[in-house]
């Protein structure tokens, strides 16, 4: 690596490793992992599907997760800047235009789903528990093309708010004091989740892999959720990486993440598989409900509670706070992409992924209502944004981060920078996974997407 990029690399911000990790998870603990996860896991086999997810991000989460923030840190730049750095050759700047864009395109819809979540708080603030737990609330809330458009730019002004205003300090002290009671209301929730009768099949099926239920779509699905649920393949941690200090153990700090992130999925999903057992006896069509699992089953949990407005509120506030959270790291890292890449002010950049967020975001809310004729490959809108971005692009983009990482950047000068400061234990497997099986996975599970979604496989 040349002596350029080492000088440019000491623009560190992060205090040390602790700011790192809690920035990271920060972004990383969001509606990934406490509405988009357990929906996955109740769809795709439950407890194999966790087996699976958890085996993928030791190993390729923790493989990519390294690179890009060793990438970052290596470079101190943000993606587009990081890959030209590392090569002139044209085709880098492409590999960091994919994983520019992609989080372009998941704000919007991650929007309306914030929108969502906006809504339920509502709802509870004004003591609707018994409207909120009918079977069929959530289907009517969606359908009506108003309120969910109304919610959802509620979300999205909430978002952009903060970025205009660029209270990053504030929002990550507000994280440290969040994030615990998170946890700890999770925890709640989910004993009271796990001890309704009924639940044990729920606690079984969630953690016990039963090979039977094992599909390929599963480990489809569980590789886009790793992707999506760690912040991979989107140029997040490579602008991370490039704010932290060269003292900081790379490698410790990346199991961290993994370890802090997985523990919430599992903790949502013992909050709501459960329940789902308890309250609908693991009837199939009810575990495969998909995107409206959580706001379905948590209402009817917090009813029988008799808590219920109290620990609703609670809950979709925090719920919302981590949304926020992460939808902040997702608006931050587009108006940084246009604001250095296409030489547009502060203002100027913010207005245009508010463009954007609006356009396309309420093209995915109106997918339910006013525009629900419409089907991309059978798929709603937002059912088909969320696919586009993490089964298809996500892969192409971590494709290229792998071959990035290998032909121009050299494992060698990988290696020394995390040597650094880490010990690097898992060295061997990093190198097996970034040069052969990443690489080839990736374009296996892209592959199988596709014919998937043409419907020439079925899986
Ligand atoms: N990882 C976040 C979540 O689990 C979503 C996210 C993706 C946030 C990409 C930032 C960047 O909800």
């Amino acid at each position: 690596m040349n002596d350029n990029l080492r000088e440019n690399a000491e623009r560190g911000a992060f205090s040390g490793k602790i700011g790192y990790v809690l920035a990271t998870a920060g972004s990383a603990v969001g509606l990934g992992n406490i509405w988009r996860f357990p929906y996955l896991a109740a769809r795709y086999g439950g407890g194999i599907f966790l087996l699976v997810y958890l085996v993928l991000a030791l190993t390729f989460g923790y493989t990519l997760m390294m690179s890009e923030s060793t990438m970052g840190r290596l470079t101190g730049k943000s993606p587009v800047g990081a890959f030209s750095a590392l090569s002139k050759r044209g085709i880098a700047k492409a590999g960091g235009w994919i994983n520019a864009v992609i989080p372009m395109l998941i704000l919007p819809y991650y929007s309306v789903i914030g929108g969502w979540v906006c809504k339920y708080l509502f709802e509870y603030l004004r003591g609707n528990v018994a409207g909120t737990a009918q079977d069929d609330f959530f289907g009517g809330f969606i359908t009506s093309a108003a309120d969910a458009e109304l919610w959802f730019i509620v979300f999205a002004a909430l978002t952009l708010v903060v970025i205009v205003a660029g209270v990053e300090n504030g929002v990550e002290k507000v994280s440290k004091i969040m994030m615990p009671i998170l946890v700890l209301l999770a925890m709640i929730v989910a004993v009271y989740s796990m001890t309704r009768p009924g639940a044990a099949a729920g606690i079984k099926y969630f953690l016990v892999p039963d090979f039977s239920h094992f599909s390929w779509m599963t480990v489809v699905a569980a590789l886009g959720q790793m992707f999506y649920s760690l912040s991979i393949a989107m140029g997040i941690l490579i602008t991370y990486g490039s704010y932290m200090k060269k003292d900081v153990d790379i490698e410790k700090a990346t199991h961290q993440v993994i370890f802090f992130d997985s523990g919430i999925a599992v903790l949502a999903g013992l909050m709501i598989i459960p329940a789902v057992f308890a309250f609908s006896g693991g009837d199939p069509s009810m575990l495969n409900k998909g995107p409206g699992l959580m706001f379905v089953t948590i209402p009817k949990v917090f009813e029988s509670m008799g808590l219920g407005q109290a620990v609703g509120i609670l809950f979709f506030v925090l719920v919302l706070f981590a949304a926020l959270t992460s939808a902040i790291s997702l608006a931050e890292t587009c108006a940084s992409t246009f604001q250095d890449e296409l030489g547009m002010g502060r203002t100027k950049a913010t207005g245009l992924v508010a463009i954007i967020m609006v356009v396309l975001g309420s093209l995915s809310s109106l997918g339910y209502s006013g525009l629900s004729f419409v089907r991309i490959f059978g798929m709603e809108i937002l059912d088909f944004f969320d696919f586009l971005t993490n089964s298809l692009m996500m892969p192409v983009a971590a494709f290229a981060t792998c071959i990035f990482v290998v032909k121009a950047v050299g494992l060698d000068n990988i290696s020394k920078e995390v040597k650094l400061s880490s010990k690097f234990r898992f060295e061997g497997m990093y190198r097996v996974f970034i040069r052969s099986v990443a690489p080839i996975f990736v374009v296996v599970i892209l592959l199988s997407s596709i014919l998937s979604v043409l419907g020439i496989l079925n899986i």
